[in-house]
């Protein structure tokens, strides 16, 4: 939990779950309601991490390395945090990130093998243990969510993407891990029904915790 005035959401999911749609309505619906809303994502979000969104995402580094990969990763996470996250939340914003710390431990984790632990601690170090207080997980098929991203745009399909299959599988498989493990802070939602019914599941969840913090 953040000891901050505002609220920090963040949206997770495997390729082609749909977050940044359902991140979009639910900012909507908030700025719509009177609250101050920040949209962002990651890796990116600031001058600094769109610099280093570039060197993770080019099809073209193919040499990258599992760990370098890793610290870039949380490299743009320290930046955002500080830049961006933080403040909004101290002058009392609501904060949606699209993915944060959790997509670390699930790409970088359980997709690469790389160690729990020593993820969390630099994940802890790079958000200097910022928290969010909810994170909307849109669990997708990885054949289907794939699928959905191919249809899209050509320069949205990234490095990452061309991984095999069994890393996309091994991914669902840790946020599904991830989400067990902290089902206070975790609202998991099928990402294979419309858009407005999952945008409904999302308020319900979001209008609690703006109650609860009132
Ligand atoms: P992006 O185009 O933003 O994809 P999406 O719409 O799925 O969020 O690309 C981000 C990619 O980077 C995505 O494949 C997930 C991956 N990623 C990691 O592997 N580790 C991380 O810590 C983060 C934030 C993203």
């Amino acid at each position: 939990m953040t000891d901050m005035p505002g609220l920090f959401i963040t949206f997770e999911g495997p390729e082609g779950s749909g977050k940044s749609t359902q991140l979009r309505l639910l900012a909507a619906t908030l700025t719509q309601r009177g609250l101050a809303v920040v949209a962002t994502r990651e890796p990116g979000g600031t001058r600094i991490g769109n610099a280093i969104r570039s060197l993770l995402l080019d099809p073209a580094h193919t040499e990258l390395s599992p760990r370098a990969e890793t610290l870039l990763f949380q490299a743009a996470r320290a930046q955002i945090v500080d830049e961006v996250i933080r403040p909004a939340l101290a002058a009392g914003e609501v904060v949606l990130c699209d993915r944060y710390a959790d997509s670390t431990l699930a790409y970088q984790g359980y997709g690469h093998g790389q160690a729990l632990t020593s993820l969390q601690q630099l994940g802890d170090y790079a958000t200097g243990g910022l928290t969010p207080a909810l994170t909307i997980y849109l669990d997708i098929d990885v054949c289907a969510g794939l699928e959905r991203k191919r249809a899209g745009a050509a320069e949205e399909w990234n490095r990452m993407e061309n991984h095999a299959l069994a890393f996309h599988q091994r991914v669902r498989s840790g946020y599904l891990a991830l989400a067990a493990a902290a089902p206070a802070r975790w609202l998991v939602i099928d990402a294979a029904q419309p858009i407005a019914a999952i945008h409904a599941q999302i308020m319900t969840r979001v209008a609690q915790l703006i109650e609860n913090q009132a």
